[in-house]
């Protein structure tokens, strides 16, 4: 089914998904929650004296959050983005959405282009900094090496829709796929959710949401250290 672009209030674009009735971004604004939930509770904490970070995205998508990623890595530090998505988006829809244009960044667009241009399956370098390999898999199929990443985006459509992906086995398999120390962020603070992580073995840390929405979580496979994040962190 056809998705639908809809404009957020901080004037990006959405996609609506007729399929589930959910949206891929709040609408309270798709790049203010994307900075808020994986660049500032996942990615910054984590790239600080890091020279390489090895990350995960489950649900590719519109390929915001590795466009964000992108620009707000330090230069130094390389990455190695691993990105699960079972139901690539066409060009055509991609070549609409205004992530390019809204992101003040020299080659926003070019980047943007190449973020979804590059070929499935295989693994391609941005002048060598930024390694994009994008695996076209169901979650349900999908098996990580272990002990691989040190942070995973966990970008699935909402529990109340997709309740199987966010499964004590798939937060397992999570779990073991990260190095020690690493980290998974996500939108969801539902207690099931929480719940299903604990019992993986991560360790949570319930944050402040972004713009419409109380929390969100940070699971860590150790505890994690909180000194470079700015927000309000009662713990569970
Ligand atoms: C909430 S959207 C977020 C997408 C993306 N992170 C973005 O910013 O545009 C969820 C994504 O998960 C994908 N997805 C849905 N079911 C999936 C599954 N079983 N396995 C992998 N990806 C799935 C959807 O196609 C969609 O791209």
């Amino acid at each position: 089914m056809e998705r639908i672009i809809r404009q957020t209030t901080d004037g990006s674009h959405t996609l609506f998904d007729p399929a589930t009735g959910e949206n891929f971004h709040s609408v309270n604004g798709a790049i203010t929650e994307s900075m808020h939930v994986f660049i500032q509770a996942g990615l910054l904490p984590l790239v600080v004296n890091k020279t390489k970070i090895s990350l995960m995205e489950i649900g590719f998508g519109t390929g915001l959050n590795a466009l964000l990623t992108f620009f707000h890595k330090p230069k130094e530090t390389e990455i190695q983005y691993h990105a699960v998505e079972a139901f690539p988006l066409g060009l055509r829809l991609v070549h609409t959405l205004n992530y390019g244009q809204l992101i003040d960044k020299p080659h926003a667009n070019e980047v943007f282009n190449w973020l979804h241009e590059v070929s499935w399956g295989q693994s391609h370098s941005f002048e060598g900094h930024f390694e994009l390999l994008k695996q076209q898999i169901d979650l349900l199929q999908f098996k990580a090496r272990p002990e691989s990443y040190d942070l995973i985006y966990f970008d699935a459509f909402s529990p109340v829709v997709q309740a199987e992906l966010w499964s004590i086995d798939i937060f397992k398999m999570l779990y073991l796929s990260l190095k020690a120390g690493g980290v998974l962020t996500t939108y969801s603070a539902k207690g099931s959710v929480k719940q299903a992580l604990r019992q993986a073995g991560f360790k949570l840390v319930r944050l402040n949401g972004p713009p419409g929405k109380r929390h969100m979580l940070r699971a860590s496979k150790t505890e994690f250290s909180v000194r470079d994040f700015d927000n309000s962190l009662p713990q569970l």
